[in-house]
């Protein structure tokens, strides 16, 4: 990679370029699709899937880091904060999707989304809201880093869970969601094992 494809692909650009691909992602459903309401669930199925992609990219990326220093971990860990506000872009459109089914088909939302899933749900959002409200360097300051780590820790876990939920419900009925629901276990396991190695590290260093 030379320096100029390496500037791309850094910091703020990351949404950028994730919004672009988004937009062409939504176009691209909304005119292939053969009813409206295809064409949403669609919009709605697929801003899951990039959602939860950028989410285990922000989430395990000082795990990867930790176990697997190398050129492109080390990308992932200097760039969590820009792949946790494009995945709250991601999950905004998730939202946007459902409020349009909402509207245009509210029977057939009603029978996939319950009051619990409302509340769950709208409290993941409420997370989502605040951790990518936080992720500039005035608003982080503005909390302090003990807030900061609290609210970005028990939301993070808090989203996982939704997305565990989600798709591990889906694999129990369907096949093919069983090696999503695999990497969602896998990215959780992951941080567990990093953290447990963390502090066998830490306490097998000699005191002073
Ligand atoms: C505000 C509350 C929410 C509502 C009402 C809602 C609604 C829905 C609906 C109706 C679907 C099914 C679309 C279809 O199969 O046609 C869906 C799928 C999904 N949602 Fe949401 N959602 C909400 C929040 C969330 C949150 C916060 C997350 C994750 C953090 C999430 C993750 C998912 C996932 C993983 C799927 C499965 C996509 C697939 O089948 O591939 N949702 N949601």
């Amino acid at each position: 990679m030379d320096n100029r494809s390496k500037q791309a692909w850094e910091g703020w650009s990351i949404v950028g370029a994730v919004t672009i691909a988004l937009s062409l992602v939504v176009s691209i459903e909304a005119m292939t699709a053969i009813a409206p309401v295809d064409g949403i669930r669609g919009i709605i199925r697929t801003t899951a899937r990039s959602s939860f992609a950028l989410f285990a990219l922000a989430f395990t990326a000082s795990a990867v880091h930790h176990f697997w220093p190398n050129a492109w971990t080390r990308w992932q860990l200097r760039n969590r904060r820009y792949l946790g506000v494009s995945f709250a872009v991601s999950h905004l459109v998730h939202l946007l999707a459902i409020l349009s089914l909402g509207r245009i088909a509210p029977v057939e939302l009603a029978a996939d989304a319950n009051a619990v899933t409302w509340i769950f749900g709208g409290l993941a959002y409420v997370f989502i809201a605040l951790m990518a409200a936080t992720s500039f360097d005035t608003t982080a300051r503005l909390i302090g880093p003990r807030a900061w780590t609290l609210l970005h820790t028990v939301g993070s876990y808090y989203i996982w869970l939704i997305f565990a939920n989600s798709y591990l419900s889906r694999a129990a009925i369907i096949p093919a969601y069983i090696p999503v629901a695999a990497v969602v276990v896998f990215i959780l396991g992951l941080r567990i094992a990093a953290r447990v190695s963390r502090a066998n590290r830490a306490s097998s260093l000699p005191s002073r």
